[in-house]
């Protein structure tokens, strides 16, 4: 207990458990912040103080995300703030964050969209406290990211799915009742979750032959029931090994793509390919994925204390944010799943830094 009080915040190991239950009881639902503002209802707005960071202060970011390296010349879609609708974010502080992390860890789990997440957070850090000294390393599929004057170590476990893939005689099996994998995220100190992008994938990039589900192997089943049957695992895992005194969990909610203009109401529009700005209203107009549904379904039943990072529906309206042909791809690829950095997933690690403040 109190391993989450330090004594420079004057209160009292009680007031914390209050604290805790208002932040993080009720799941899901809770989508507000200590002080009751929600965080995830607002709009972009125009402020010449971001981004928070120039890429070229972080040399590790992965060629994935590096637009303007790759080429991309507006720098438009870097200048946006996230304005919640009743409160302002309290702008990020690396210094603060690191010293409320020191000794401690942090770990993304999931697939390249974590992995976003991860870098950007990485980069937050590195930008703003250049010469403290870092060390990156990888182990299996867990790269690791340790500042190492601190002594936190901001981790990215790669696990598409959260559940387990395996290798067997008849090839490889999905299983969704399976997660093994969970030993490797046991007494991190802050645990952010994401799967969904790769659940519908088909044909020679699917990375199972087999789905097991109930004692019972199938080649194939409907994908969002696949998904949702691992969530639920997932979150049979979190009830069972999450110490709530110890770790906060988080879920980093579904990150959307943007292939489709009619979904912004811009039907020419094939892909987010020479857009520079977000759309300025506080609501979609395509509306919210399905897949959120089922995940907000999901972590109404997990009884340990999970927050959603809801940030669907900002990144929804960011349809600038992508990578277009300035990623991996080039000039013959066109990415609208991921984003670019400095970009939108440095929004999202503002937020949630407003979540633990
Ligand atoms: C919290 O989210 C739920 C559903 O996501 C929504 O109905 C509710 O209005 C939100 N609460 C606030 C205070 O915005
Ligand atoms: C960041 O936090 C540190 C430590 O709490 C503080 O000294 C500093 O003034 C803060 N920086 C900004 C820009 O608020
Ligand atoms: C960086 O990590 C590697 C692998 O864990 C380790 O061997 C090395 O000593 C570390 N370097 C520093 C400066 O801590
Ligand atoms: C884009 O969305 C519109 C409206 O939902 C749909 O009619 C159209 O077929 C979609 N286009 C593509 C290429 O999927």
């Amino acid at each position: 207990m109190g391993v989450w009080v330090d004594s420079h915040f004057l209160v009292s190991p009680s007031f914390f458990l209050v604290l805790a239950l208002v932040c993080f009881q009720g799941n899901a639902s809770a989508n507000v912040s200590a002080d009751g503002c929600d965080l995830f209802t607002g709009r972009w707005v125009f402020d010449p103080s971001y981004p928070l960071y120039s890429a070229s202060a972080c040399p590790f970011i992965e060629r994935e995300f590096t637009c303007q390296k790759n080429g991309r010349q507006d720098l438009l879609y870097t200048q946006y703030r996230w304005q919640p609708l009743d409160c302002t974010l309290t702008r990020f502080n690396a210094s603060e964050f690191v010293e409320k992390f020191r000794g401690k860890s942090i770990m993304f789990v999931g697939d390249s969209l974590s992995r976003n997440q991860w870098q950007s957070l990485t980069c937050m850090i590195h930008s703003a406290i250049p010469n403290a000294k870092f060390n990156i390393t990888r182990v299996g599929d867990v790269s690791i990211f340790e500042f190492l004057d601190y002594e936190v170590k901001v981790m990215l476990d790669r696990s598409v799915y959260l559940v387990d893939v395996v290798k067997e005689k008849i090839g490889r099996v999905l299983k969704l009742d399976s997660i093994e994998r969970g030993k490797l995220w046991k007494g991190i100190d802050m645990l952010i979750f994401n799967t969904w992008h790769w659940w519908n994938r088909r044909g020679p990039t699917q990375p199972w032959d087999y789905i097991e589900v109930g004692g019972v192997i199938k080649k194939d089943m409907d994908r969002m029931l696949a998904f949702e049957t691992a969530l639920n695992t997932w979150a049979g895992w979190v009830d069972a090994n999450i110490d709530p005194a110890k770790s906060l969990v988080f879920f980093q909610g579904i990150s959307p793509s943007h292939y489709n203009g009619s979904s912004w109401n811009e039907p020419s529009a094939k892909n987010c390919l020479g857009q520079k700005q977000p759309l300025l209203g506080t609501t979609y107009p395509g509306g919210l994925p399905p897949a959120l549904d089922v995940l907000k379904k999901v972590l109404e039943t997990v009884k340990k204390p999970v927050k959603l990072l809801d940030i669907t529906m900002l990144s929804l309206l960011r349809k600038d944010g992508h990578p277009s042909m300035y990623g991996l791809g080039g000039p013959t690829g066109m990415d609208c799943s991921h984003w670019c950095l400095a970009g939108v997933p440095d929004t999202w690690n503002e937020i949630l830094y407003n979540l633990i403040l």
